[in-house]
Parts: structure tokens; C-alpha cells; sequence
């Protein structure tokens, strides 16, 4: 692979987009970390989304805000990113946060031992926001329970530290175990979720939304996107394509740039995102039939996320595209 090539790899698969929900999302994290500082009681965050929709991204660039630094007092751990054990003990939980705050016996000695070295090393660090990605992991994959112990054990650290966390996890899973803890729950008063793009015709910011997400990603990649269909038709293959999930689209994008810098293009073809989608989204989006293989103006069929299909009876819509532009 030449030089040129693996820098743009490199741009490619790094580049974020700091669209509007993401910077509201950090501001409100933001908001926790600081409010805790002046209060005697952390205000602690969850945030949900489905898979892809981008959390990890969003908290990992949150944390490289607040990197780790040296000083002569110790190590400083403004914020502190852990990810969730799977599967979880109440013990590899405070093993993992251990070795992660540099104890080099971080796997050895009773459980009330390690919550005792671990609550002195998160207040020695100084860590003012705790995060813990993966947060769903505390349903146990086998039995589908919430591993209450791992959970009861969380709420006293929160309290004991007196830092505030931000859990971060899949839809749905991390609100149900949260309110299987009351007090858990209390602490945790913000919730938020991280939802698709959305692109809905009745919602001209919806629309922006994406157009502008779209359009950053075309500058990351160095690449522009086909115009042989117009570009609200295009964006709308990509929204029915993707779901509007960040993951998804990004994942889309990337392999179709790949493909046409392999052809020494700079224009992505309709056929090369139809590709793309094949190999990259078509398993994963299983039913969602490819929505670049119709010809400019032909119908596009879109299938439910399952999320929605799960109440509803399974029914393909056939639509045109006319209908949905409502052109
Ligand atoms: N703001 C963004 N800008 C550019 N790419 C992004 C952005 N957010 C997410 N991505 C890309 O989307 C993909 C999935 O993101 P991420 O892993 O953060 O999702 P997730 O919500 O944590 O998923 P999971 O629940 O499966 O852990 C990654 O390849 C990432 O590079
Ligand atoms: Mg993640």
C-alpha cells in the first residue's frame, strides 16, 4: 500500500463529524461533570443508543478532552473511560477500573480490599466524571437477568466517591437496569439517548441535518458522492440504506470511497454504493432490500428497523420515490 493511500486510510477511518446532537450531547456531559464539582451529590448521565449509533465515539472524544497527565502529585485522571467486562463480576468490575488507574496488584486481595484501594486511587487521581461504556453488559447474555450484585456495587462506589459516572449502552437495556435499582435510578436523573439521523420530509431540520452530515463525510473521505440521481433522492437512498445510524452510514461511505480511489475516482458511483452495500450493510440490515440498484425515480422499498417491526406485523412497504420526496 502506497504512502498516499494509507494516509488516507488513516483520515478515512478517524475523521469525526461533530454534528449538533453530538455537541449538545458533550455539552450535557459537560454539564454533569462540572454540577457535581459544586454539589454533594454526583449528578450522574446515562446514554443510550442502538448499536452504531456512535456512543463510543462520542465518549471516547469526550475523555481525550480531559487526557491523563503526570504531575508531581500523582497521576490526574480527569475523566475516567472503562469498558465494561463481559461477561461481569462485581470483583472484575473493580479489577478492570483497578488495573486501568495504574495499581499494579490490581487482581489480587479481597473484594473489600480492592473497593477500598479503588476508591482511594479515584479520589487520588482526582477523576471528576467516570464513564463506563458497554454499561448493557451488567444483563447477563445467558439468563437475560440483571446481575443486581454488579449494579448495588456501582451505587455505593458512586456514593462512597461521591464522582459522578455517565453509563453508556444499548437502547432500552440501560434504562431497565437502572430502574431495577432505586436508588441507582435517583442518582441517575439525566438520561439521554443517541438516535439515528433522522430524514423526514415534514422536518426541514431533520433534512439539513443529514444533508450536512452527508456532505462532511464526502469532505472527510476526499470523495464525492454520485450526481446522477438528484440529491435529495440520493439522500434518501442513503437514509432508507443505512437508517440513518452513524455506524452504518459511515461504514457505507467508507467502502464506497475505498472502492473508487481503487478505480482512481473521485466520484463514487451509484453501482459502487450498491456494492458497498452489499457487502458491508445487507447482513447486518437483514430484509432491507439494496436501494441503489433502482434506476433515478423507481421505487425504493423500506423495511422497518427492527425495533419497530417487533409490535408490528412484518410488512414490506413499496413506495415511490415521488411519494416519499412528495415531489
Ligand atoms: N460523529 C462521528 N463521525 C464520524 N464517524 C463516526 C461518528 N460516530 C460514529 N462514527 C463511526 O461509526 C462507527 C460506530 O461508532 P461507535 O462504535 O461509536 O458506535 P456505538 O454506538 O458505540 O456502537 P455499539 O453499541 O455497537 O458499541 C465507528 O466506525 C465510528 O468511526
Ligand atoms: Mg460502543
Amino acid at each position: 500500500m502506497d504512502n498516499d493511500t494509507q494516509t488516507w486510510l488513516t483520515r478515512a477511518n478517524t475523521a469525526l463529524i461533530r454534528y449538533p446532537r453530538f455537541k449538545a450531547l458533550h455539552q450535557d456531559i459537560r454539564e454533569c461533570q462540572e454540577m457535581s464539582c459544586l454539589s454533594n451529590e454526583p449528578h450522574c448521565l446515562s446514554l443510550e443508543g442502538v448499536t452504531g449509533a456512535g456512543k463510543s465515539t462520542l465518549v471516547r472524544d469526550y475523555a481525550a478532552l480531559f487526557p491523563r497527565v503526570e504531575e508531581k502529585a500523582g497521576t490526574r485522571i480527569p475523566v475516567f473511560y472503562i469498558e465494561t467486562p463481559s461477561p461481569v463480576t462485581v470483583k472484575g468490575m473493580a479489577a478492570t477500573m483497578l488495573a486501568q488507574l495504574g495499581d499494579p496488584a490490581a487482581h489480587s486481595g479481597t473484594l473489600w480490599a480492592m473497593n477500598f484501594r479503588l476508591v482511594r486511587l479515584m479520589k487520588a487521581c482526582r477523576v471528576e466524571l467516570a464513564i463506563m461504556d458497554d454499561f448493557h453488559h451488567l444483563i447477563d447474555k445467558e439468563t437475560n437477568r440483571i446481575l443486581e450484585q454488579v449494579s448495588d456495587w456501582l451505587k455505593v462506589l458512586i456514593k462512597e466517591t461521591c464522582i459522578p459516572f455517565l453509563v453508556v449502552g444499548i437502547e432500552g437495556k440501560v434504562n431497565c437496569i437502572l430502574e431495577a435499582n432505586a436508588q441507582l435510578s435517583r442518582l441517575f436523573a439525566a438520561r439521554q439517548t443517541l438516535e439515528p439521523l433522522h430524514y423526514a420530509q415534514t422536518d426541514d431540520a431533520s433534512l439539513q441535518e443529514f444533508a450536512r452530515f452527508v456532505q462532511y463525510a464526502e469532505e472527510a473521505l476526499a470523495i464525492a458522492l454520485p450526481d446522477t440521481l438528484p440529491r435529495a433522492e440520493l439522500l434518501l437512498r442513503l437514509h432508507v440504506a443505512t437508517r440513518g445510524v452513524v455506524g452504518n452510514l459511515m461504514n457505507l461511505l467508507r467502502y464506497a470511497a475505498w472502492l473508487t480511489r481503487q478505480q482512481h475516482q473521485n466520484t463514487i458511483a451509484l453501482p459502487t454504493l450498491a456494492v458497498a452495500f452489499d457487502k458491508r450493510l445487507s447482513k447486518h440490515l437483514k430484509n432491507q432490500p439494496n436501494p441503489f440498484i433502482s434506476a433515478p425515480g423507481e421505487p425504493i422499498v423500506t423495511v422497518p428497523a427492527p425495533q419497530a417491526t417487533a409490535e408490528l406485523p412484518h410488512r414490506k412497504r413499496r413506495s415511490s420515490v415521488a411519494e416519499v420526496l412528495k415531489i
